[in-house]
């Protein structure tokens, strides 16, 4: 019987495969566990099934190792809150969850360049604080979508369920990826990318290469009056740099669903004219948080039965 360790409490009906396969579960209870307490059960137990808030760095990769620990599956397609490069040196396998939560997230992304395009966020706020008086010819004027540029920073299985859906409504789509796509609309260069977009959309996973990509002059090289939303990761874009853009007029309007610092947003970004904020909600429905938790409890069972699951990142 192997032990696998849940980080936190989750329906029971998600992790069943975990003891229909015979093995035993313990969870971090309804809180999670915090980065000592993980390090502290890492070596007692064979899997860990994390969330993207653990931090899975070398101390609890080593301590694991140091006992019996062969897998980390986390419950998310991103991996930058585990040391990929401690897992593969400490012969630990990491698997994440990929093409289950395409469709929520591009959908979450969908309705961010919406309420940008639309100022929705703005009118909102108007009309809650008892500035909304009466119809305006001229009041909250967005743009249309229909004709509108996108530009897809990544062009991943996320990128792609955005770029269908954001052409049924019009827009014309382009994107930019490390390698050729070999699909239309290609752009072999950011710059070239950012010069076309109108609207950007960020669909790349963080790393050491995308930390900090959309800075200030990436924002400045984006037609006048352009809009920024990012889905992915919060510490691909400069958030001090993105609000000077929103406060000078560079951007017209931005929509954030991830934050470099997760819970606690740089407050300027709080203050923020034009800024529409979801707290990182992009794969938040029922069916895909559970697709996402019973693909990683399939990748940690397979490692545990002695296979390579597809989802295996290291
Ligand atoms: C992921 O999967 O990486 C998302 O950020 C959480 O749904």
């Amino acid at each position: 019987v192997k032990t696998i360790l849940v980080t936190r409490r989750l329906p029971p009906s998600w992790v069943v495969s975990l003891e229909d396969a015979g093995h035993m579960v313990i969870d971090g209870g309804a809180e999670g566990l915090g980065h000592r307490q993980l390090a502290a059960l890492a070596p007692e137990v064979d899997a860990v099934v994390s969330v993207l808030t653990d931090q899975v760095d070398s101390d609890v990769l080593e301590a694991g190792a140091a006992g019996r620990l062969r897998v980390v599956a986390n419950i998310a397609v991103g991996y930058d809150n585990i040391d990929i490069g401690a897992a593969q040196r400490l012969g630990i396998t990491v698997c994440n969850t990929p093409g289950v939560l395409d469709g929520a997230t591009a959908d979450i992304a969908m309705f961010l360049i919406l309420a940008c395009c639309r100022l929705t966020g703005d009118a909102e706020t108007a009309l809650r604080r008892g500035q909304w008086h009466g119809w305006d010819i001229t009041g909250f004027l967005g743009r249309d979508l229909e004709g509108t540029r996108l530009g897809l920073l990544g062009l991943g299985r996320i990128g792609r369920a955005v770029s269908r859906r954001a052409e049924v409504f019009g827009m014309r789509v382009f994107h930019h990826a490390r390698r050729p796509t070999g699909t239309d609309g290609y752009v072999d260069s950011l710059d070239e990318l950012l010069s076309v977009a109108d609207v950007l959309s960020i669909h790349v996973p963080l790393s050491a290469q995308t930390r900090g990509m959309i800075a200030g002059g990436e924002l400045h090289r984006m037609p006048r009056g352009g809009i920024l939303v990012n889905t992915a990761r919060g510490g691909i874009v400069d958030e001090d740099d993105l609000v000077d853009a929103l406060e000078d007029g560079t951007l017209a309007a931005a929509g954030l669903d991830v934050f470099e610092n997760e819970p606690r947003p740089n407050p300027r970004l709080l203050g923020s004219p034009h800024l529409v904020l979801l707290p990182h909600v992009g794969s938040a429905t029922v069916e895909t948080r559970r697709r996402m938790t019973e693909l990683a409890c399939r990748g940690t069972c397979e490692v545990l039965a002695g296979h390579r699951p597809f989802n295996a990142v290291v």
